[in-house]
């Protein structure tokens, strides 16, 4: 299976911070952000994978990962000219994947647990990763009956689950069909939400759980607390 990880977008909410670098170079704890979703695919097993950045900064995750030597991996780029969101990032992977199938990490979130047996397998539709938290509002929040997820509303005023879906997806080749379909949400951008929900409807979409620690780092809230579990991680 190839990666990809997605590190585009502004990164308005961390502002100033991310006035002159991007958002997945700011440290958390000892490393530079993007360092932890390379980790979580390297360790996954996955050593061909594409990095997704904005114009303005690629130069830097060159300078800084290379070509993925350093990592025992084949690290590629590619340029997201505009902010269009994560579904739009995803879609300049097609060419890359080559109708296989692909892991997706997003360049901002931080997971303690290995997904080496949480991808094993996976072949066809696509698989979401849910996170037990106690405010998920401002995440993708999945109804579930039965066991099964039915719908995921992104960031709902009145959440139907304490879940948060994780920003690790698995997706077969069809995702880049899906994505073409898509229509821009309120926030201006193609939602990866989108996507996730088609697969359900298709009845398509498999999930697993996430039993050790997970954060998203792209608020000063959030960062901080990244930083934290990180720390109290290594003791
Ligand atoms: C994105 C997704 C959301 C997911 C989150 C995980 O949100 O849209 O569904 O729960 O990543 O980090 P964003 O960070 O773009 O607000």
């Amino acid at each position: 299976m190839k990666g990809v990880i997605l590190a585009g977008g502004t990164g308005s909410r961390l502002m100033p911070l991310t006035k002159v670098t991007n958002k997945h170079l700011l440290p958390v704890y000892d490393k530079p952000m993007i360092y932890y979703p390379l980790n979580t695919l390297i360790g996954a097993g996955i050593d061909d994978i594409l990095i997704v950045s904005g114009p303005g900064h690629a130069g830097h995750f060159l300078n800084l990962l290379g070509s993925g030597k350093d990592f025992g991996v084949r690290l590629t780029y590619e340029i997201q000219d505009d902010a269009g969101g994560i579904a739009h990032a995803l879609s300049l992977a097609q060419d890359f994947s080559d109708e296989e199938e692909i892991a997706v990490i997003l360049g901002d979130n931080i997971f303690e647990d290995t997904i080496v047996e949480k991808i094993h397998g996976f072949k066809k539709g696509a698989k979401i990763f849910l996170k037990g938290i106690e405010n998920p509002r401002r995440f993708g929040v999945p109804e579930l009956i039965g066991g099964r997820i039915i719908s995921i509303e992104e960031k709902p005023k009145n959440p139907k689950s304490s879940y948060a879906v994780t920003g690790l997806y698995l997706y077969d080749f069809e995702v880049f069909d899906i994505i073409k379909t898509l229509k821009p949400s309120p926030r201006g951008e193609l939602e990866i939400t989108d996507v996730n929900n088609w697969y359900i409807k298709k009845r398509k979409m498999d999930y697993g759980i996430i039993d050790g620690f997970w954060s998203d780092a792209g608020t000063f809230e959030s960062l901080f607390r990244a930083s934290c579990l990180v720390k109290d991680a290594k003791k």
